[in-house]
């Protein structure tokens, strides 16, 4: 028989976030992020122990709605809400009445008819969770929506290149490749912004919107000029799914100029961190080799994110 240890966790952060719902970065203030990133601390602690489990949330009942494709973020999602002790329900576009007509506004009244207090969101379309958290009455967390925002995908990145290279004030972060279809790209601008980072953005003219300097934002087409002047990267997928054109004439001749490999990474003669918000295209955007190297932070992120989104939801819980 194995004794086991019963670790509670005592302690209670009260919750200033300025905002009842996570939207996007870009309605948050730098100290709802500090206070996110503090309250993650403790979290990581948490899954860390052998016993990875609180009572933080035992009363609540949390709805993750996914009606677009995702492992990473949805698997993420409820592994924090049962580590929060939180009720789960899931449920996804293929089975739901979405599909036979029903409106989202519907659905999700129904749902909340059963005593759910939370919902997380992933929908296709831009401005889907702002426009359910004007519509229903619950608390929202946008899981990411079409070409938007991806809050928690932003917070993770920034909280596990924290991690590495200290506060982001005066540092340097590039993003490269689809930034045009990302809502990782433009989640990620708004937090190092606010972070007090500097950011610039690399890949083909084609997938560079044009609005993107009137963020302060600076294009740089050429990987190696724009490594050298970086501290971290974060290299993101093309998102062939939300592309009715072609953008790049071929996948080799994008690789060649934008694909990151150990060459590249060996000729700027400095050590910078690798990010990959996943799912990973290998051998496309990364090759394996820089992948599973000791500069990629690709499963550190993976790891943070549990913890983000414990904290995430700890704190709007405050608010219900
Ligand atoms: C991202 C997404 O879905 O926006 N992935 C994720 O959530 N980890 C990035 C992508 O799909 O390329």
């Amino acid at each position: 028989m194995t004794m086991r240890i019963l670790y509670i966790w005592k302690e209670i952060i009260m919750s200033n976030l300025s905002v009842n719902h996570l939207l996007g970065i870009k309605y948050l203030s730098l100290k709802d992020i500090e206070q996110i990133f503090e309250t993650t601390d403790h979290f990581k602690e948490v899954i860390n122990r052998k016993i990875k489990k609180v009572p933080s949330l035992r009363d609540l009942t949390i709805a993750n709605l996914f009606f677009e494709n995702s492992t990473r973020t949805k698997i993420s999602f409820e592994l924090a809400q049962k580590r929060l002790s939180a009720d789960v329900v899931n449920l996804s576009s293929s089975a739901s009445s979405v599909s036979k007509g029903e409106t989202l506004i519907d659905t999700v009244n129904n749902i909340l008819s059963m005593k759910v207090d939370m919902i997380v969101l992933r929908h296709p379309s831009p401005g889907a969770s702002v426009f359910l958290s004007k519509n229903v009455n619950s608390c929202i967390i946008n899981a990411g929506d079409g070409t938007h925002e991806h809050p928690t995908q932003a917070l993770l990145d920034a909280y596990s290149l924290n991690q590495k290279i200290g506060s982001l004030k005066n540092k340097n972060i590039l993003i490269v490749g689809d930034i045009l279809h990302s809502r990782v790209a433009m989640s990620n601008i708004y937090a190092y912004q606010m972070l007090g980072a500097n950011v610039k953005v690399c890949g083909p003219k084609s997938l560079i919107p044009k609005y993107i300097e009137s963020f302060d934002v600076s294009i740089e087409t050429n990987l190696t000029k724009a490594l050298k002047w970086c501290d971290g990267v974060n290299m993101l997928r093309i998102q062939n799914e939300r592309m009715s054109e072609s953008y790049f004439p071929t996948v080799r001749e994008y690789v060649q100029q934008f694909g990151l490999n150990k060459k590249i990474l060996d000729s700027i003669e400095k050590e910078i961190i690798i990010m990959h918000p996943g799912p990973i295209n290998r051998g496309v955007e990364i090759t394996s080799e820089v992948a599973d190297s000791e500069q990629a932070i690709i499963l550190d992120q993976v790891e943070n994110g549990v913890a983000i989104r414990m904290a995430i939801m700890y704190l709007l819980a405050s608010k219900i």
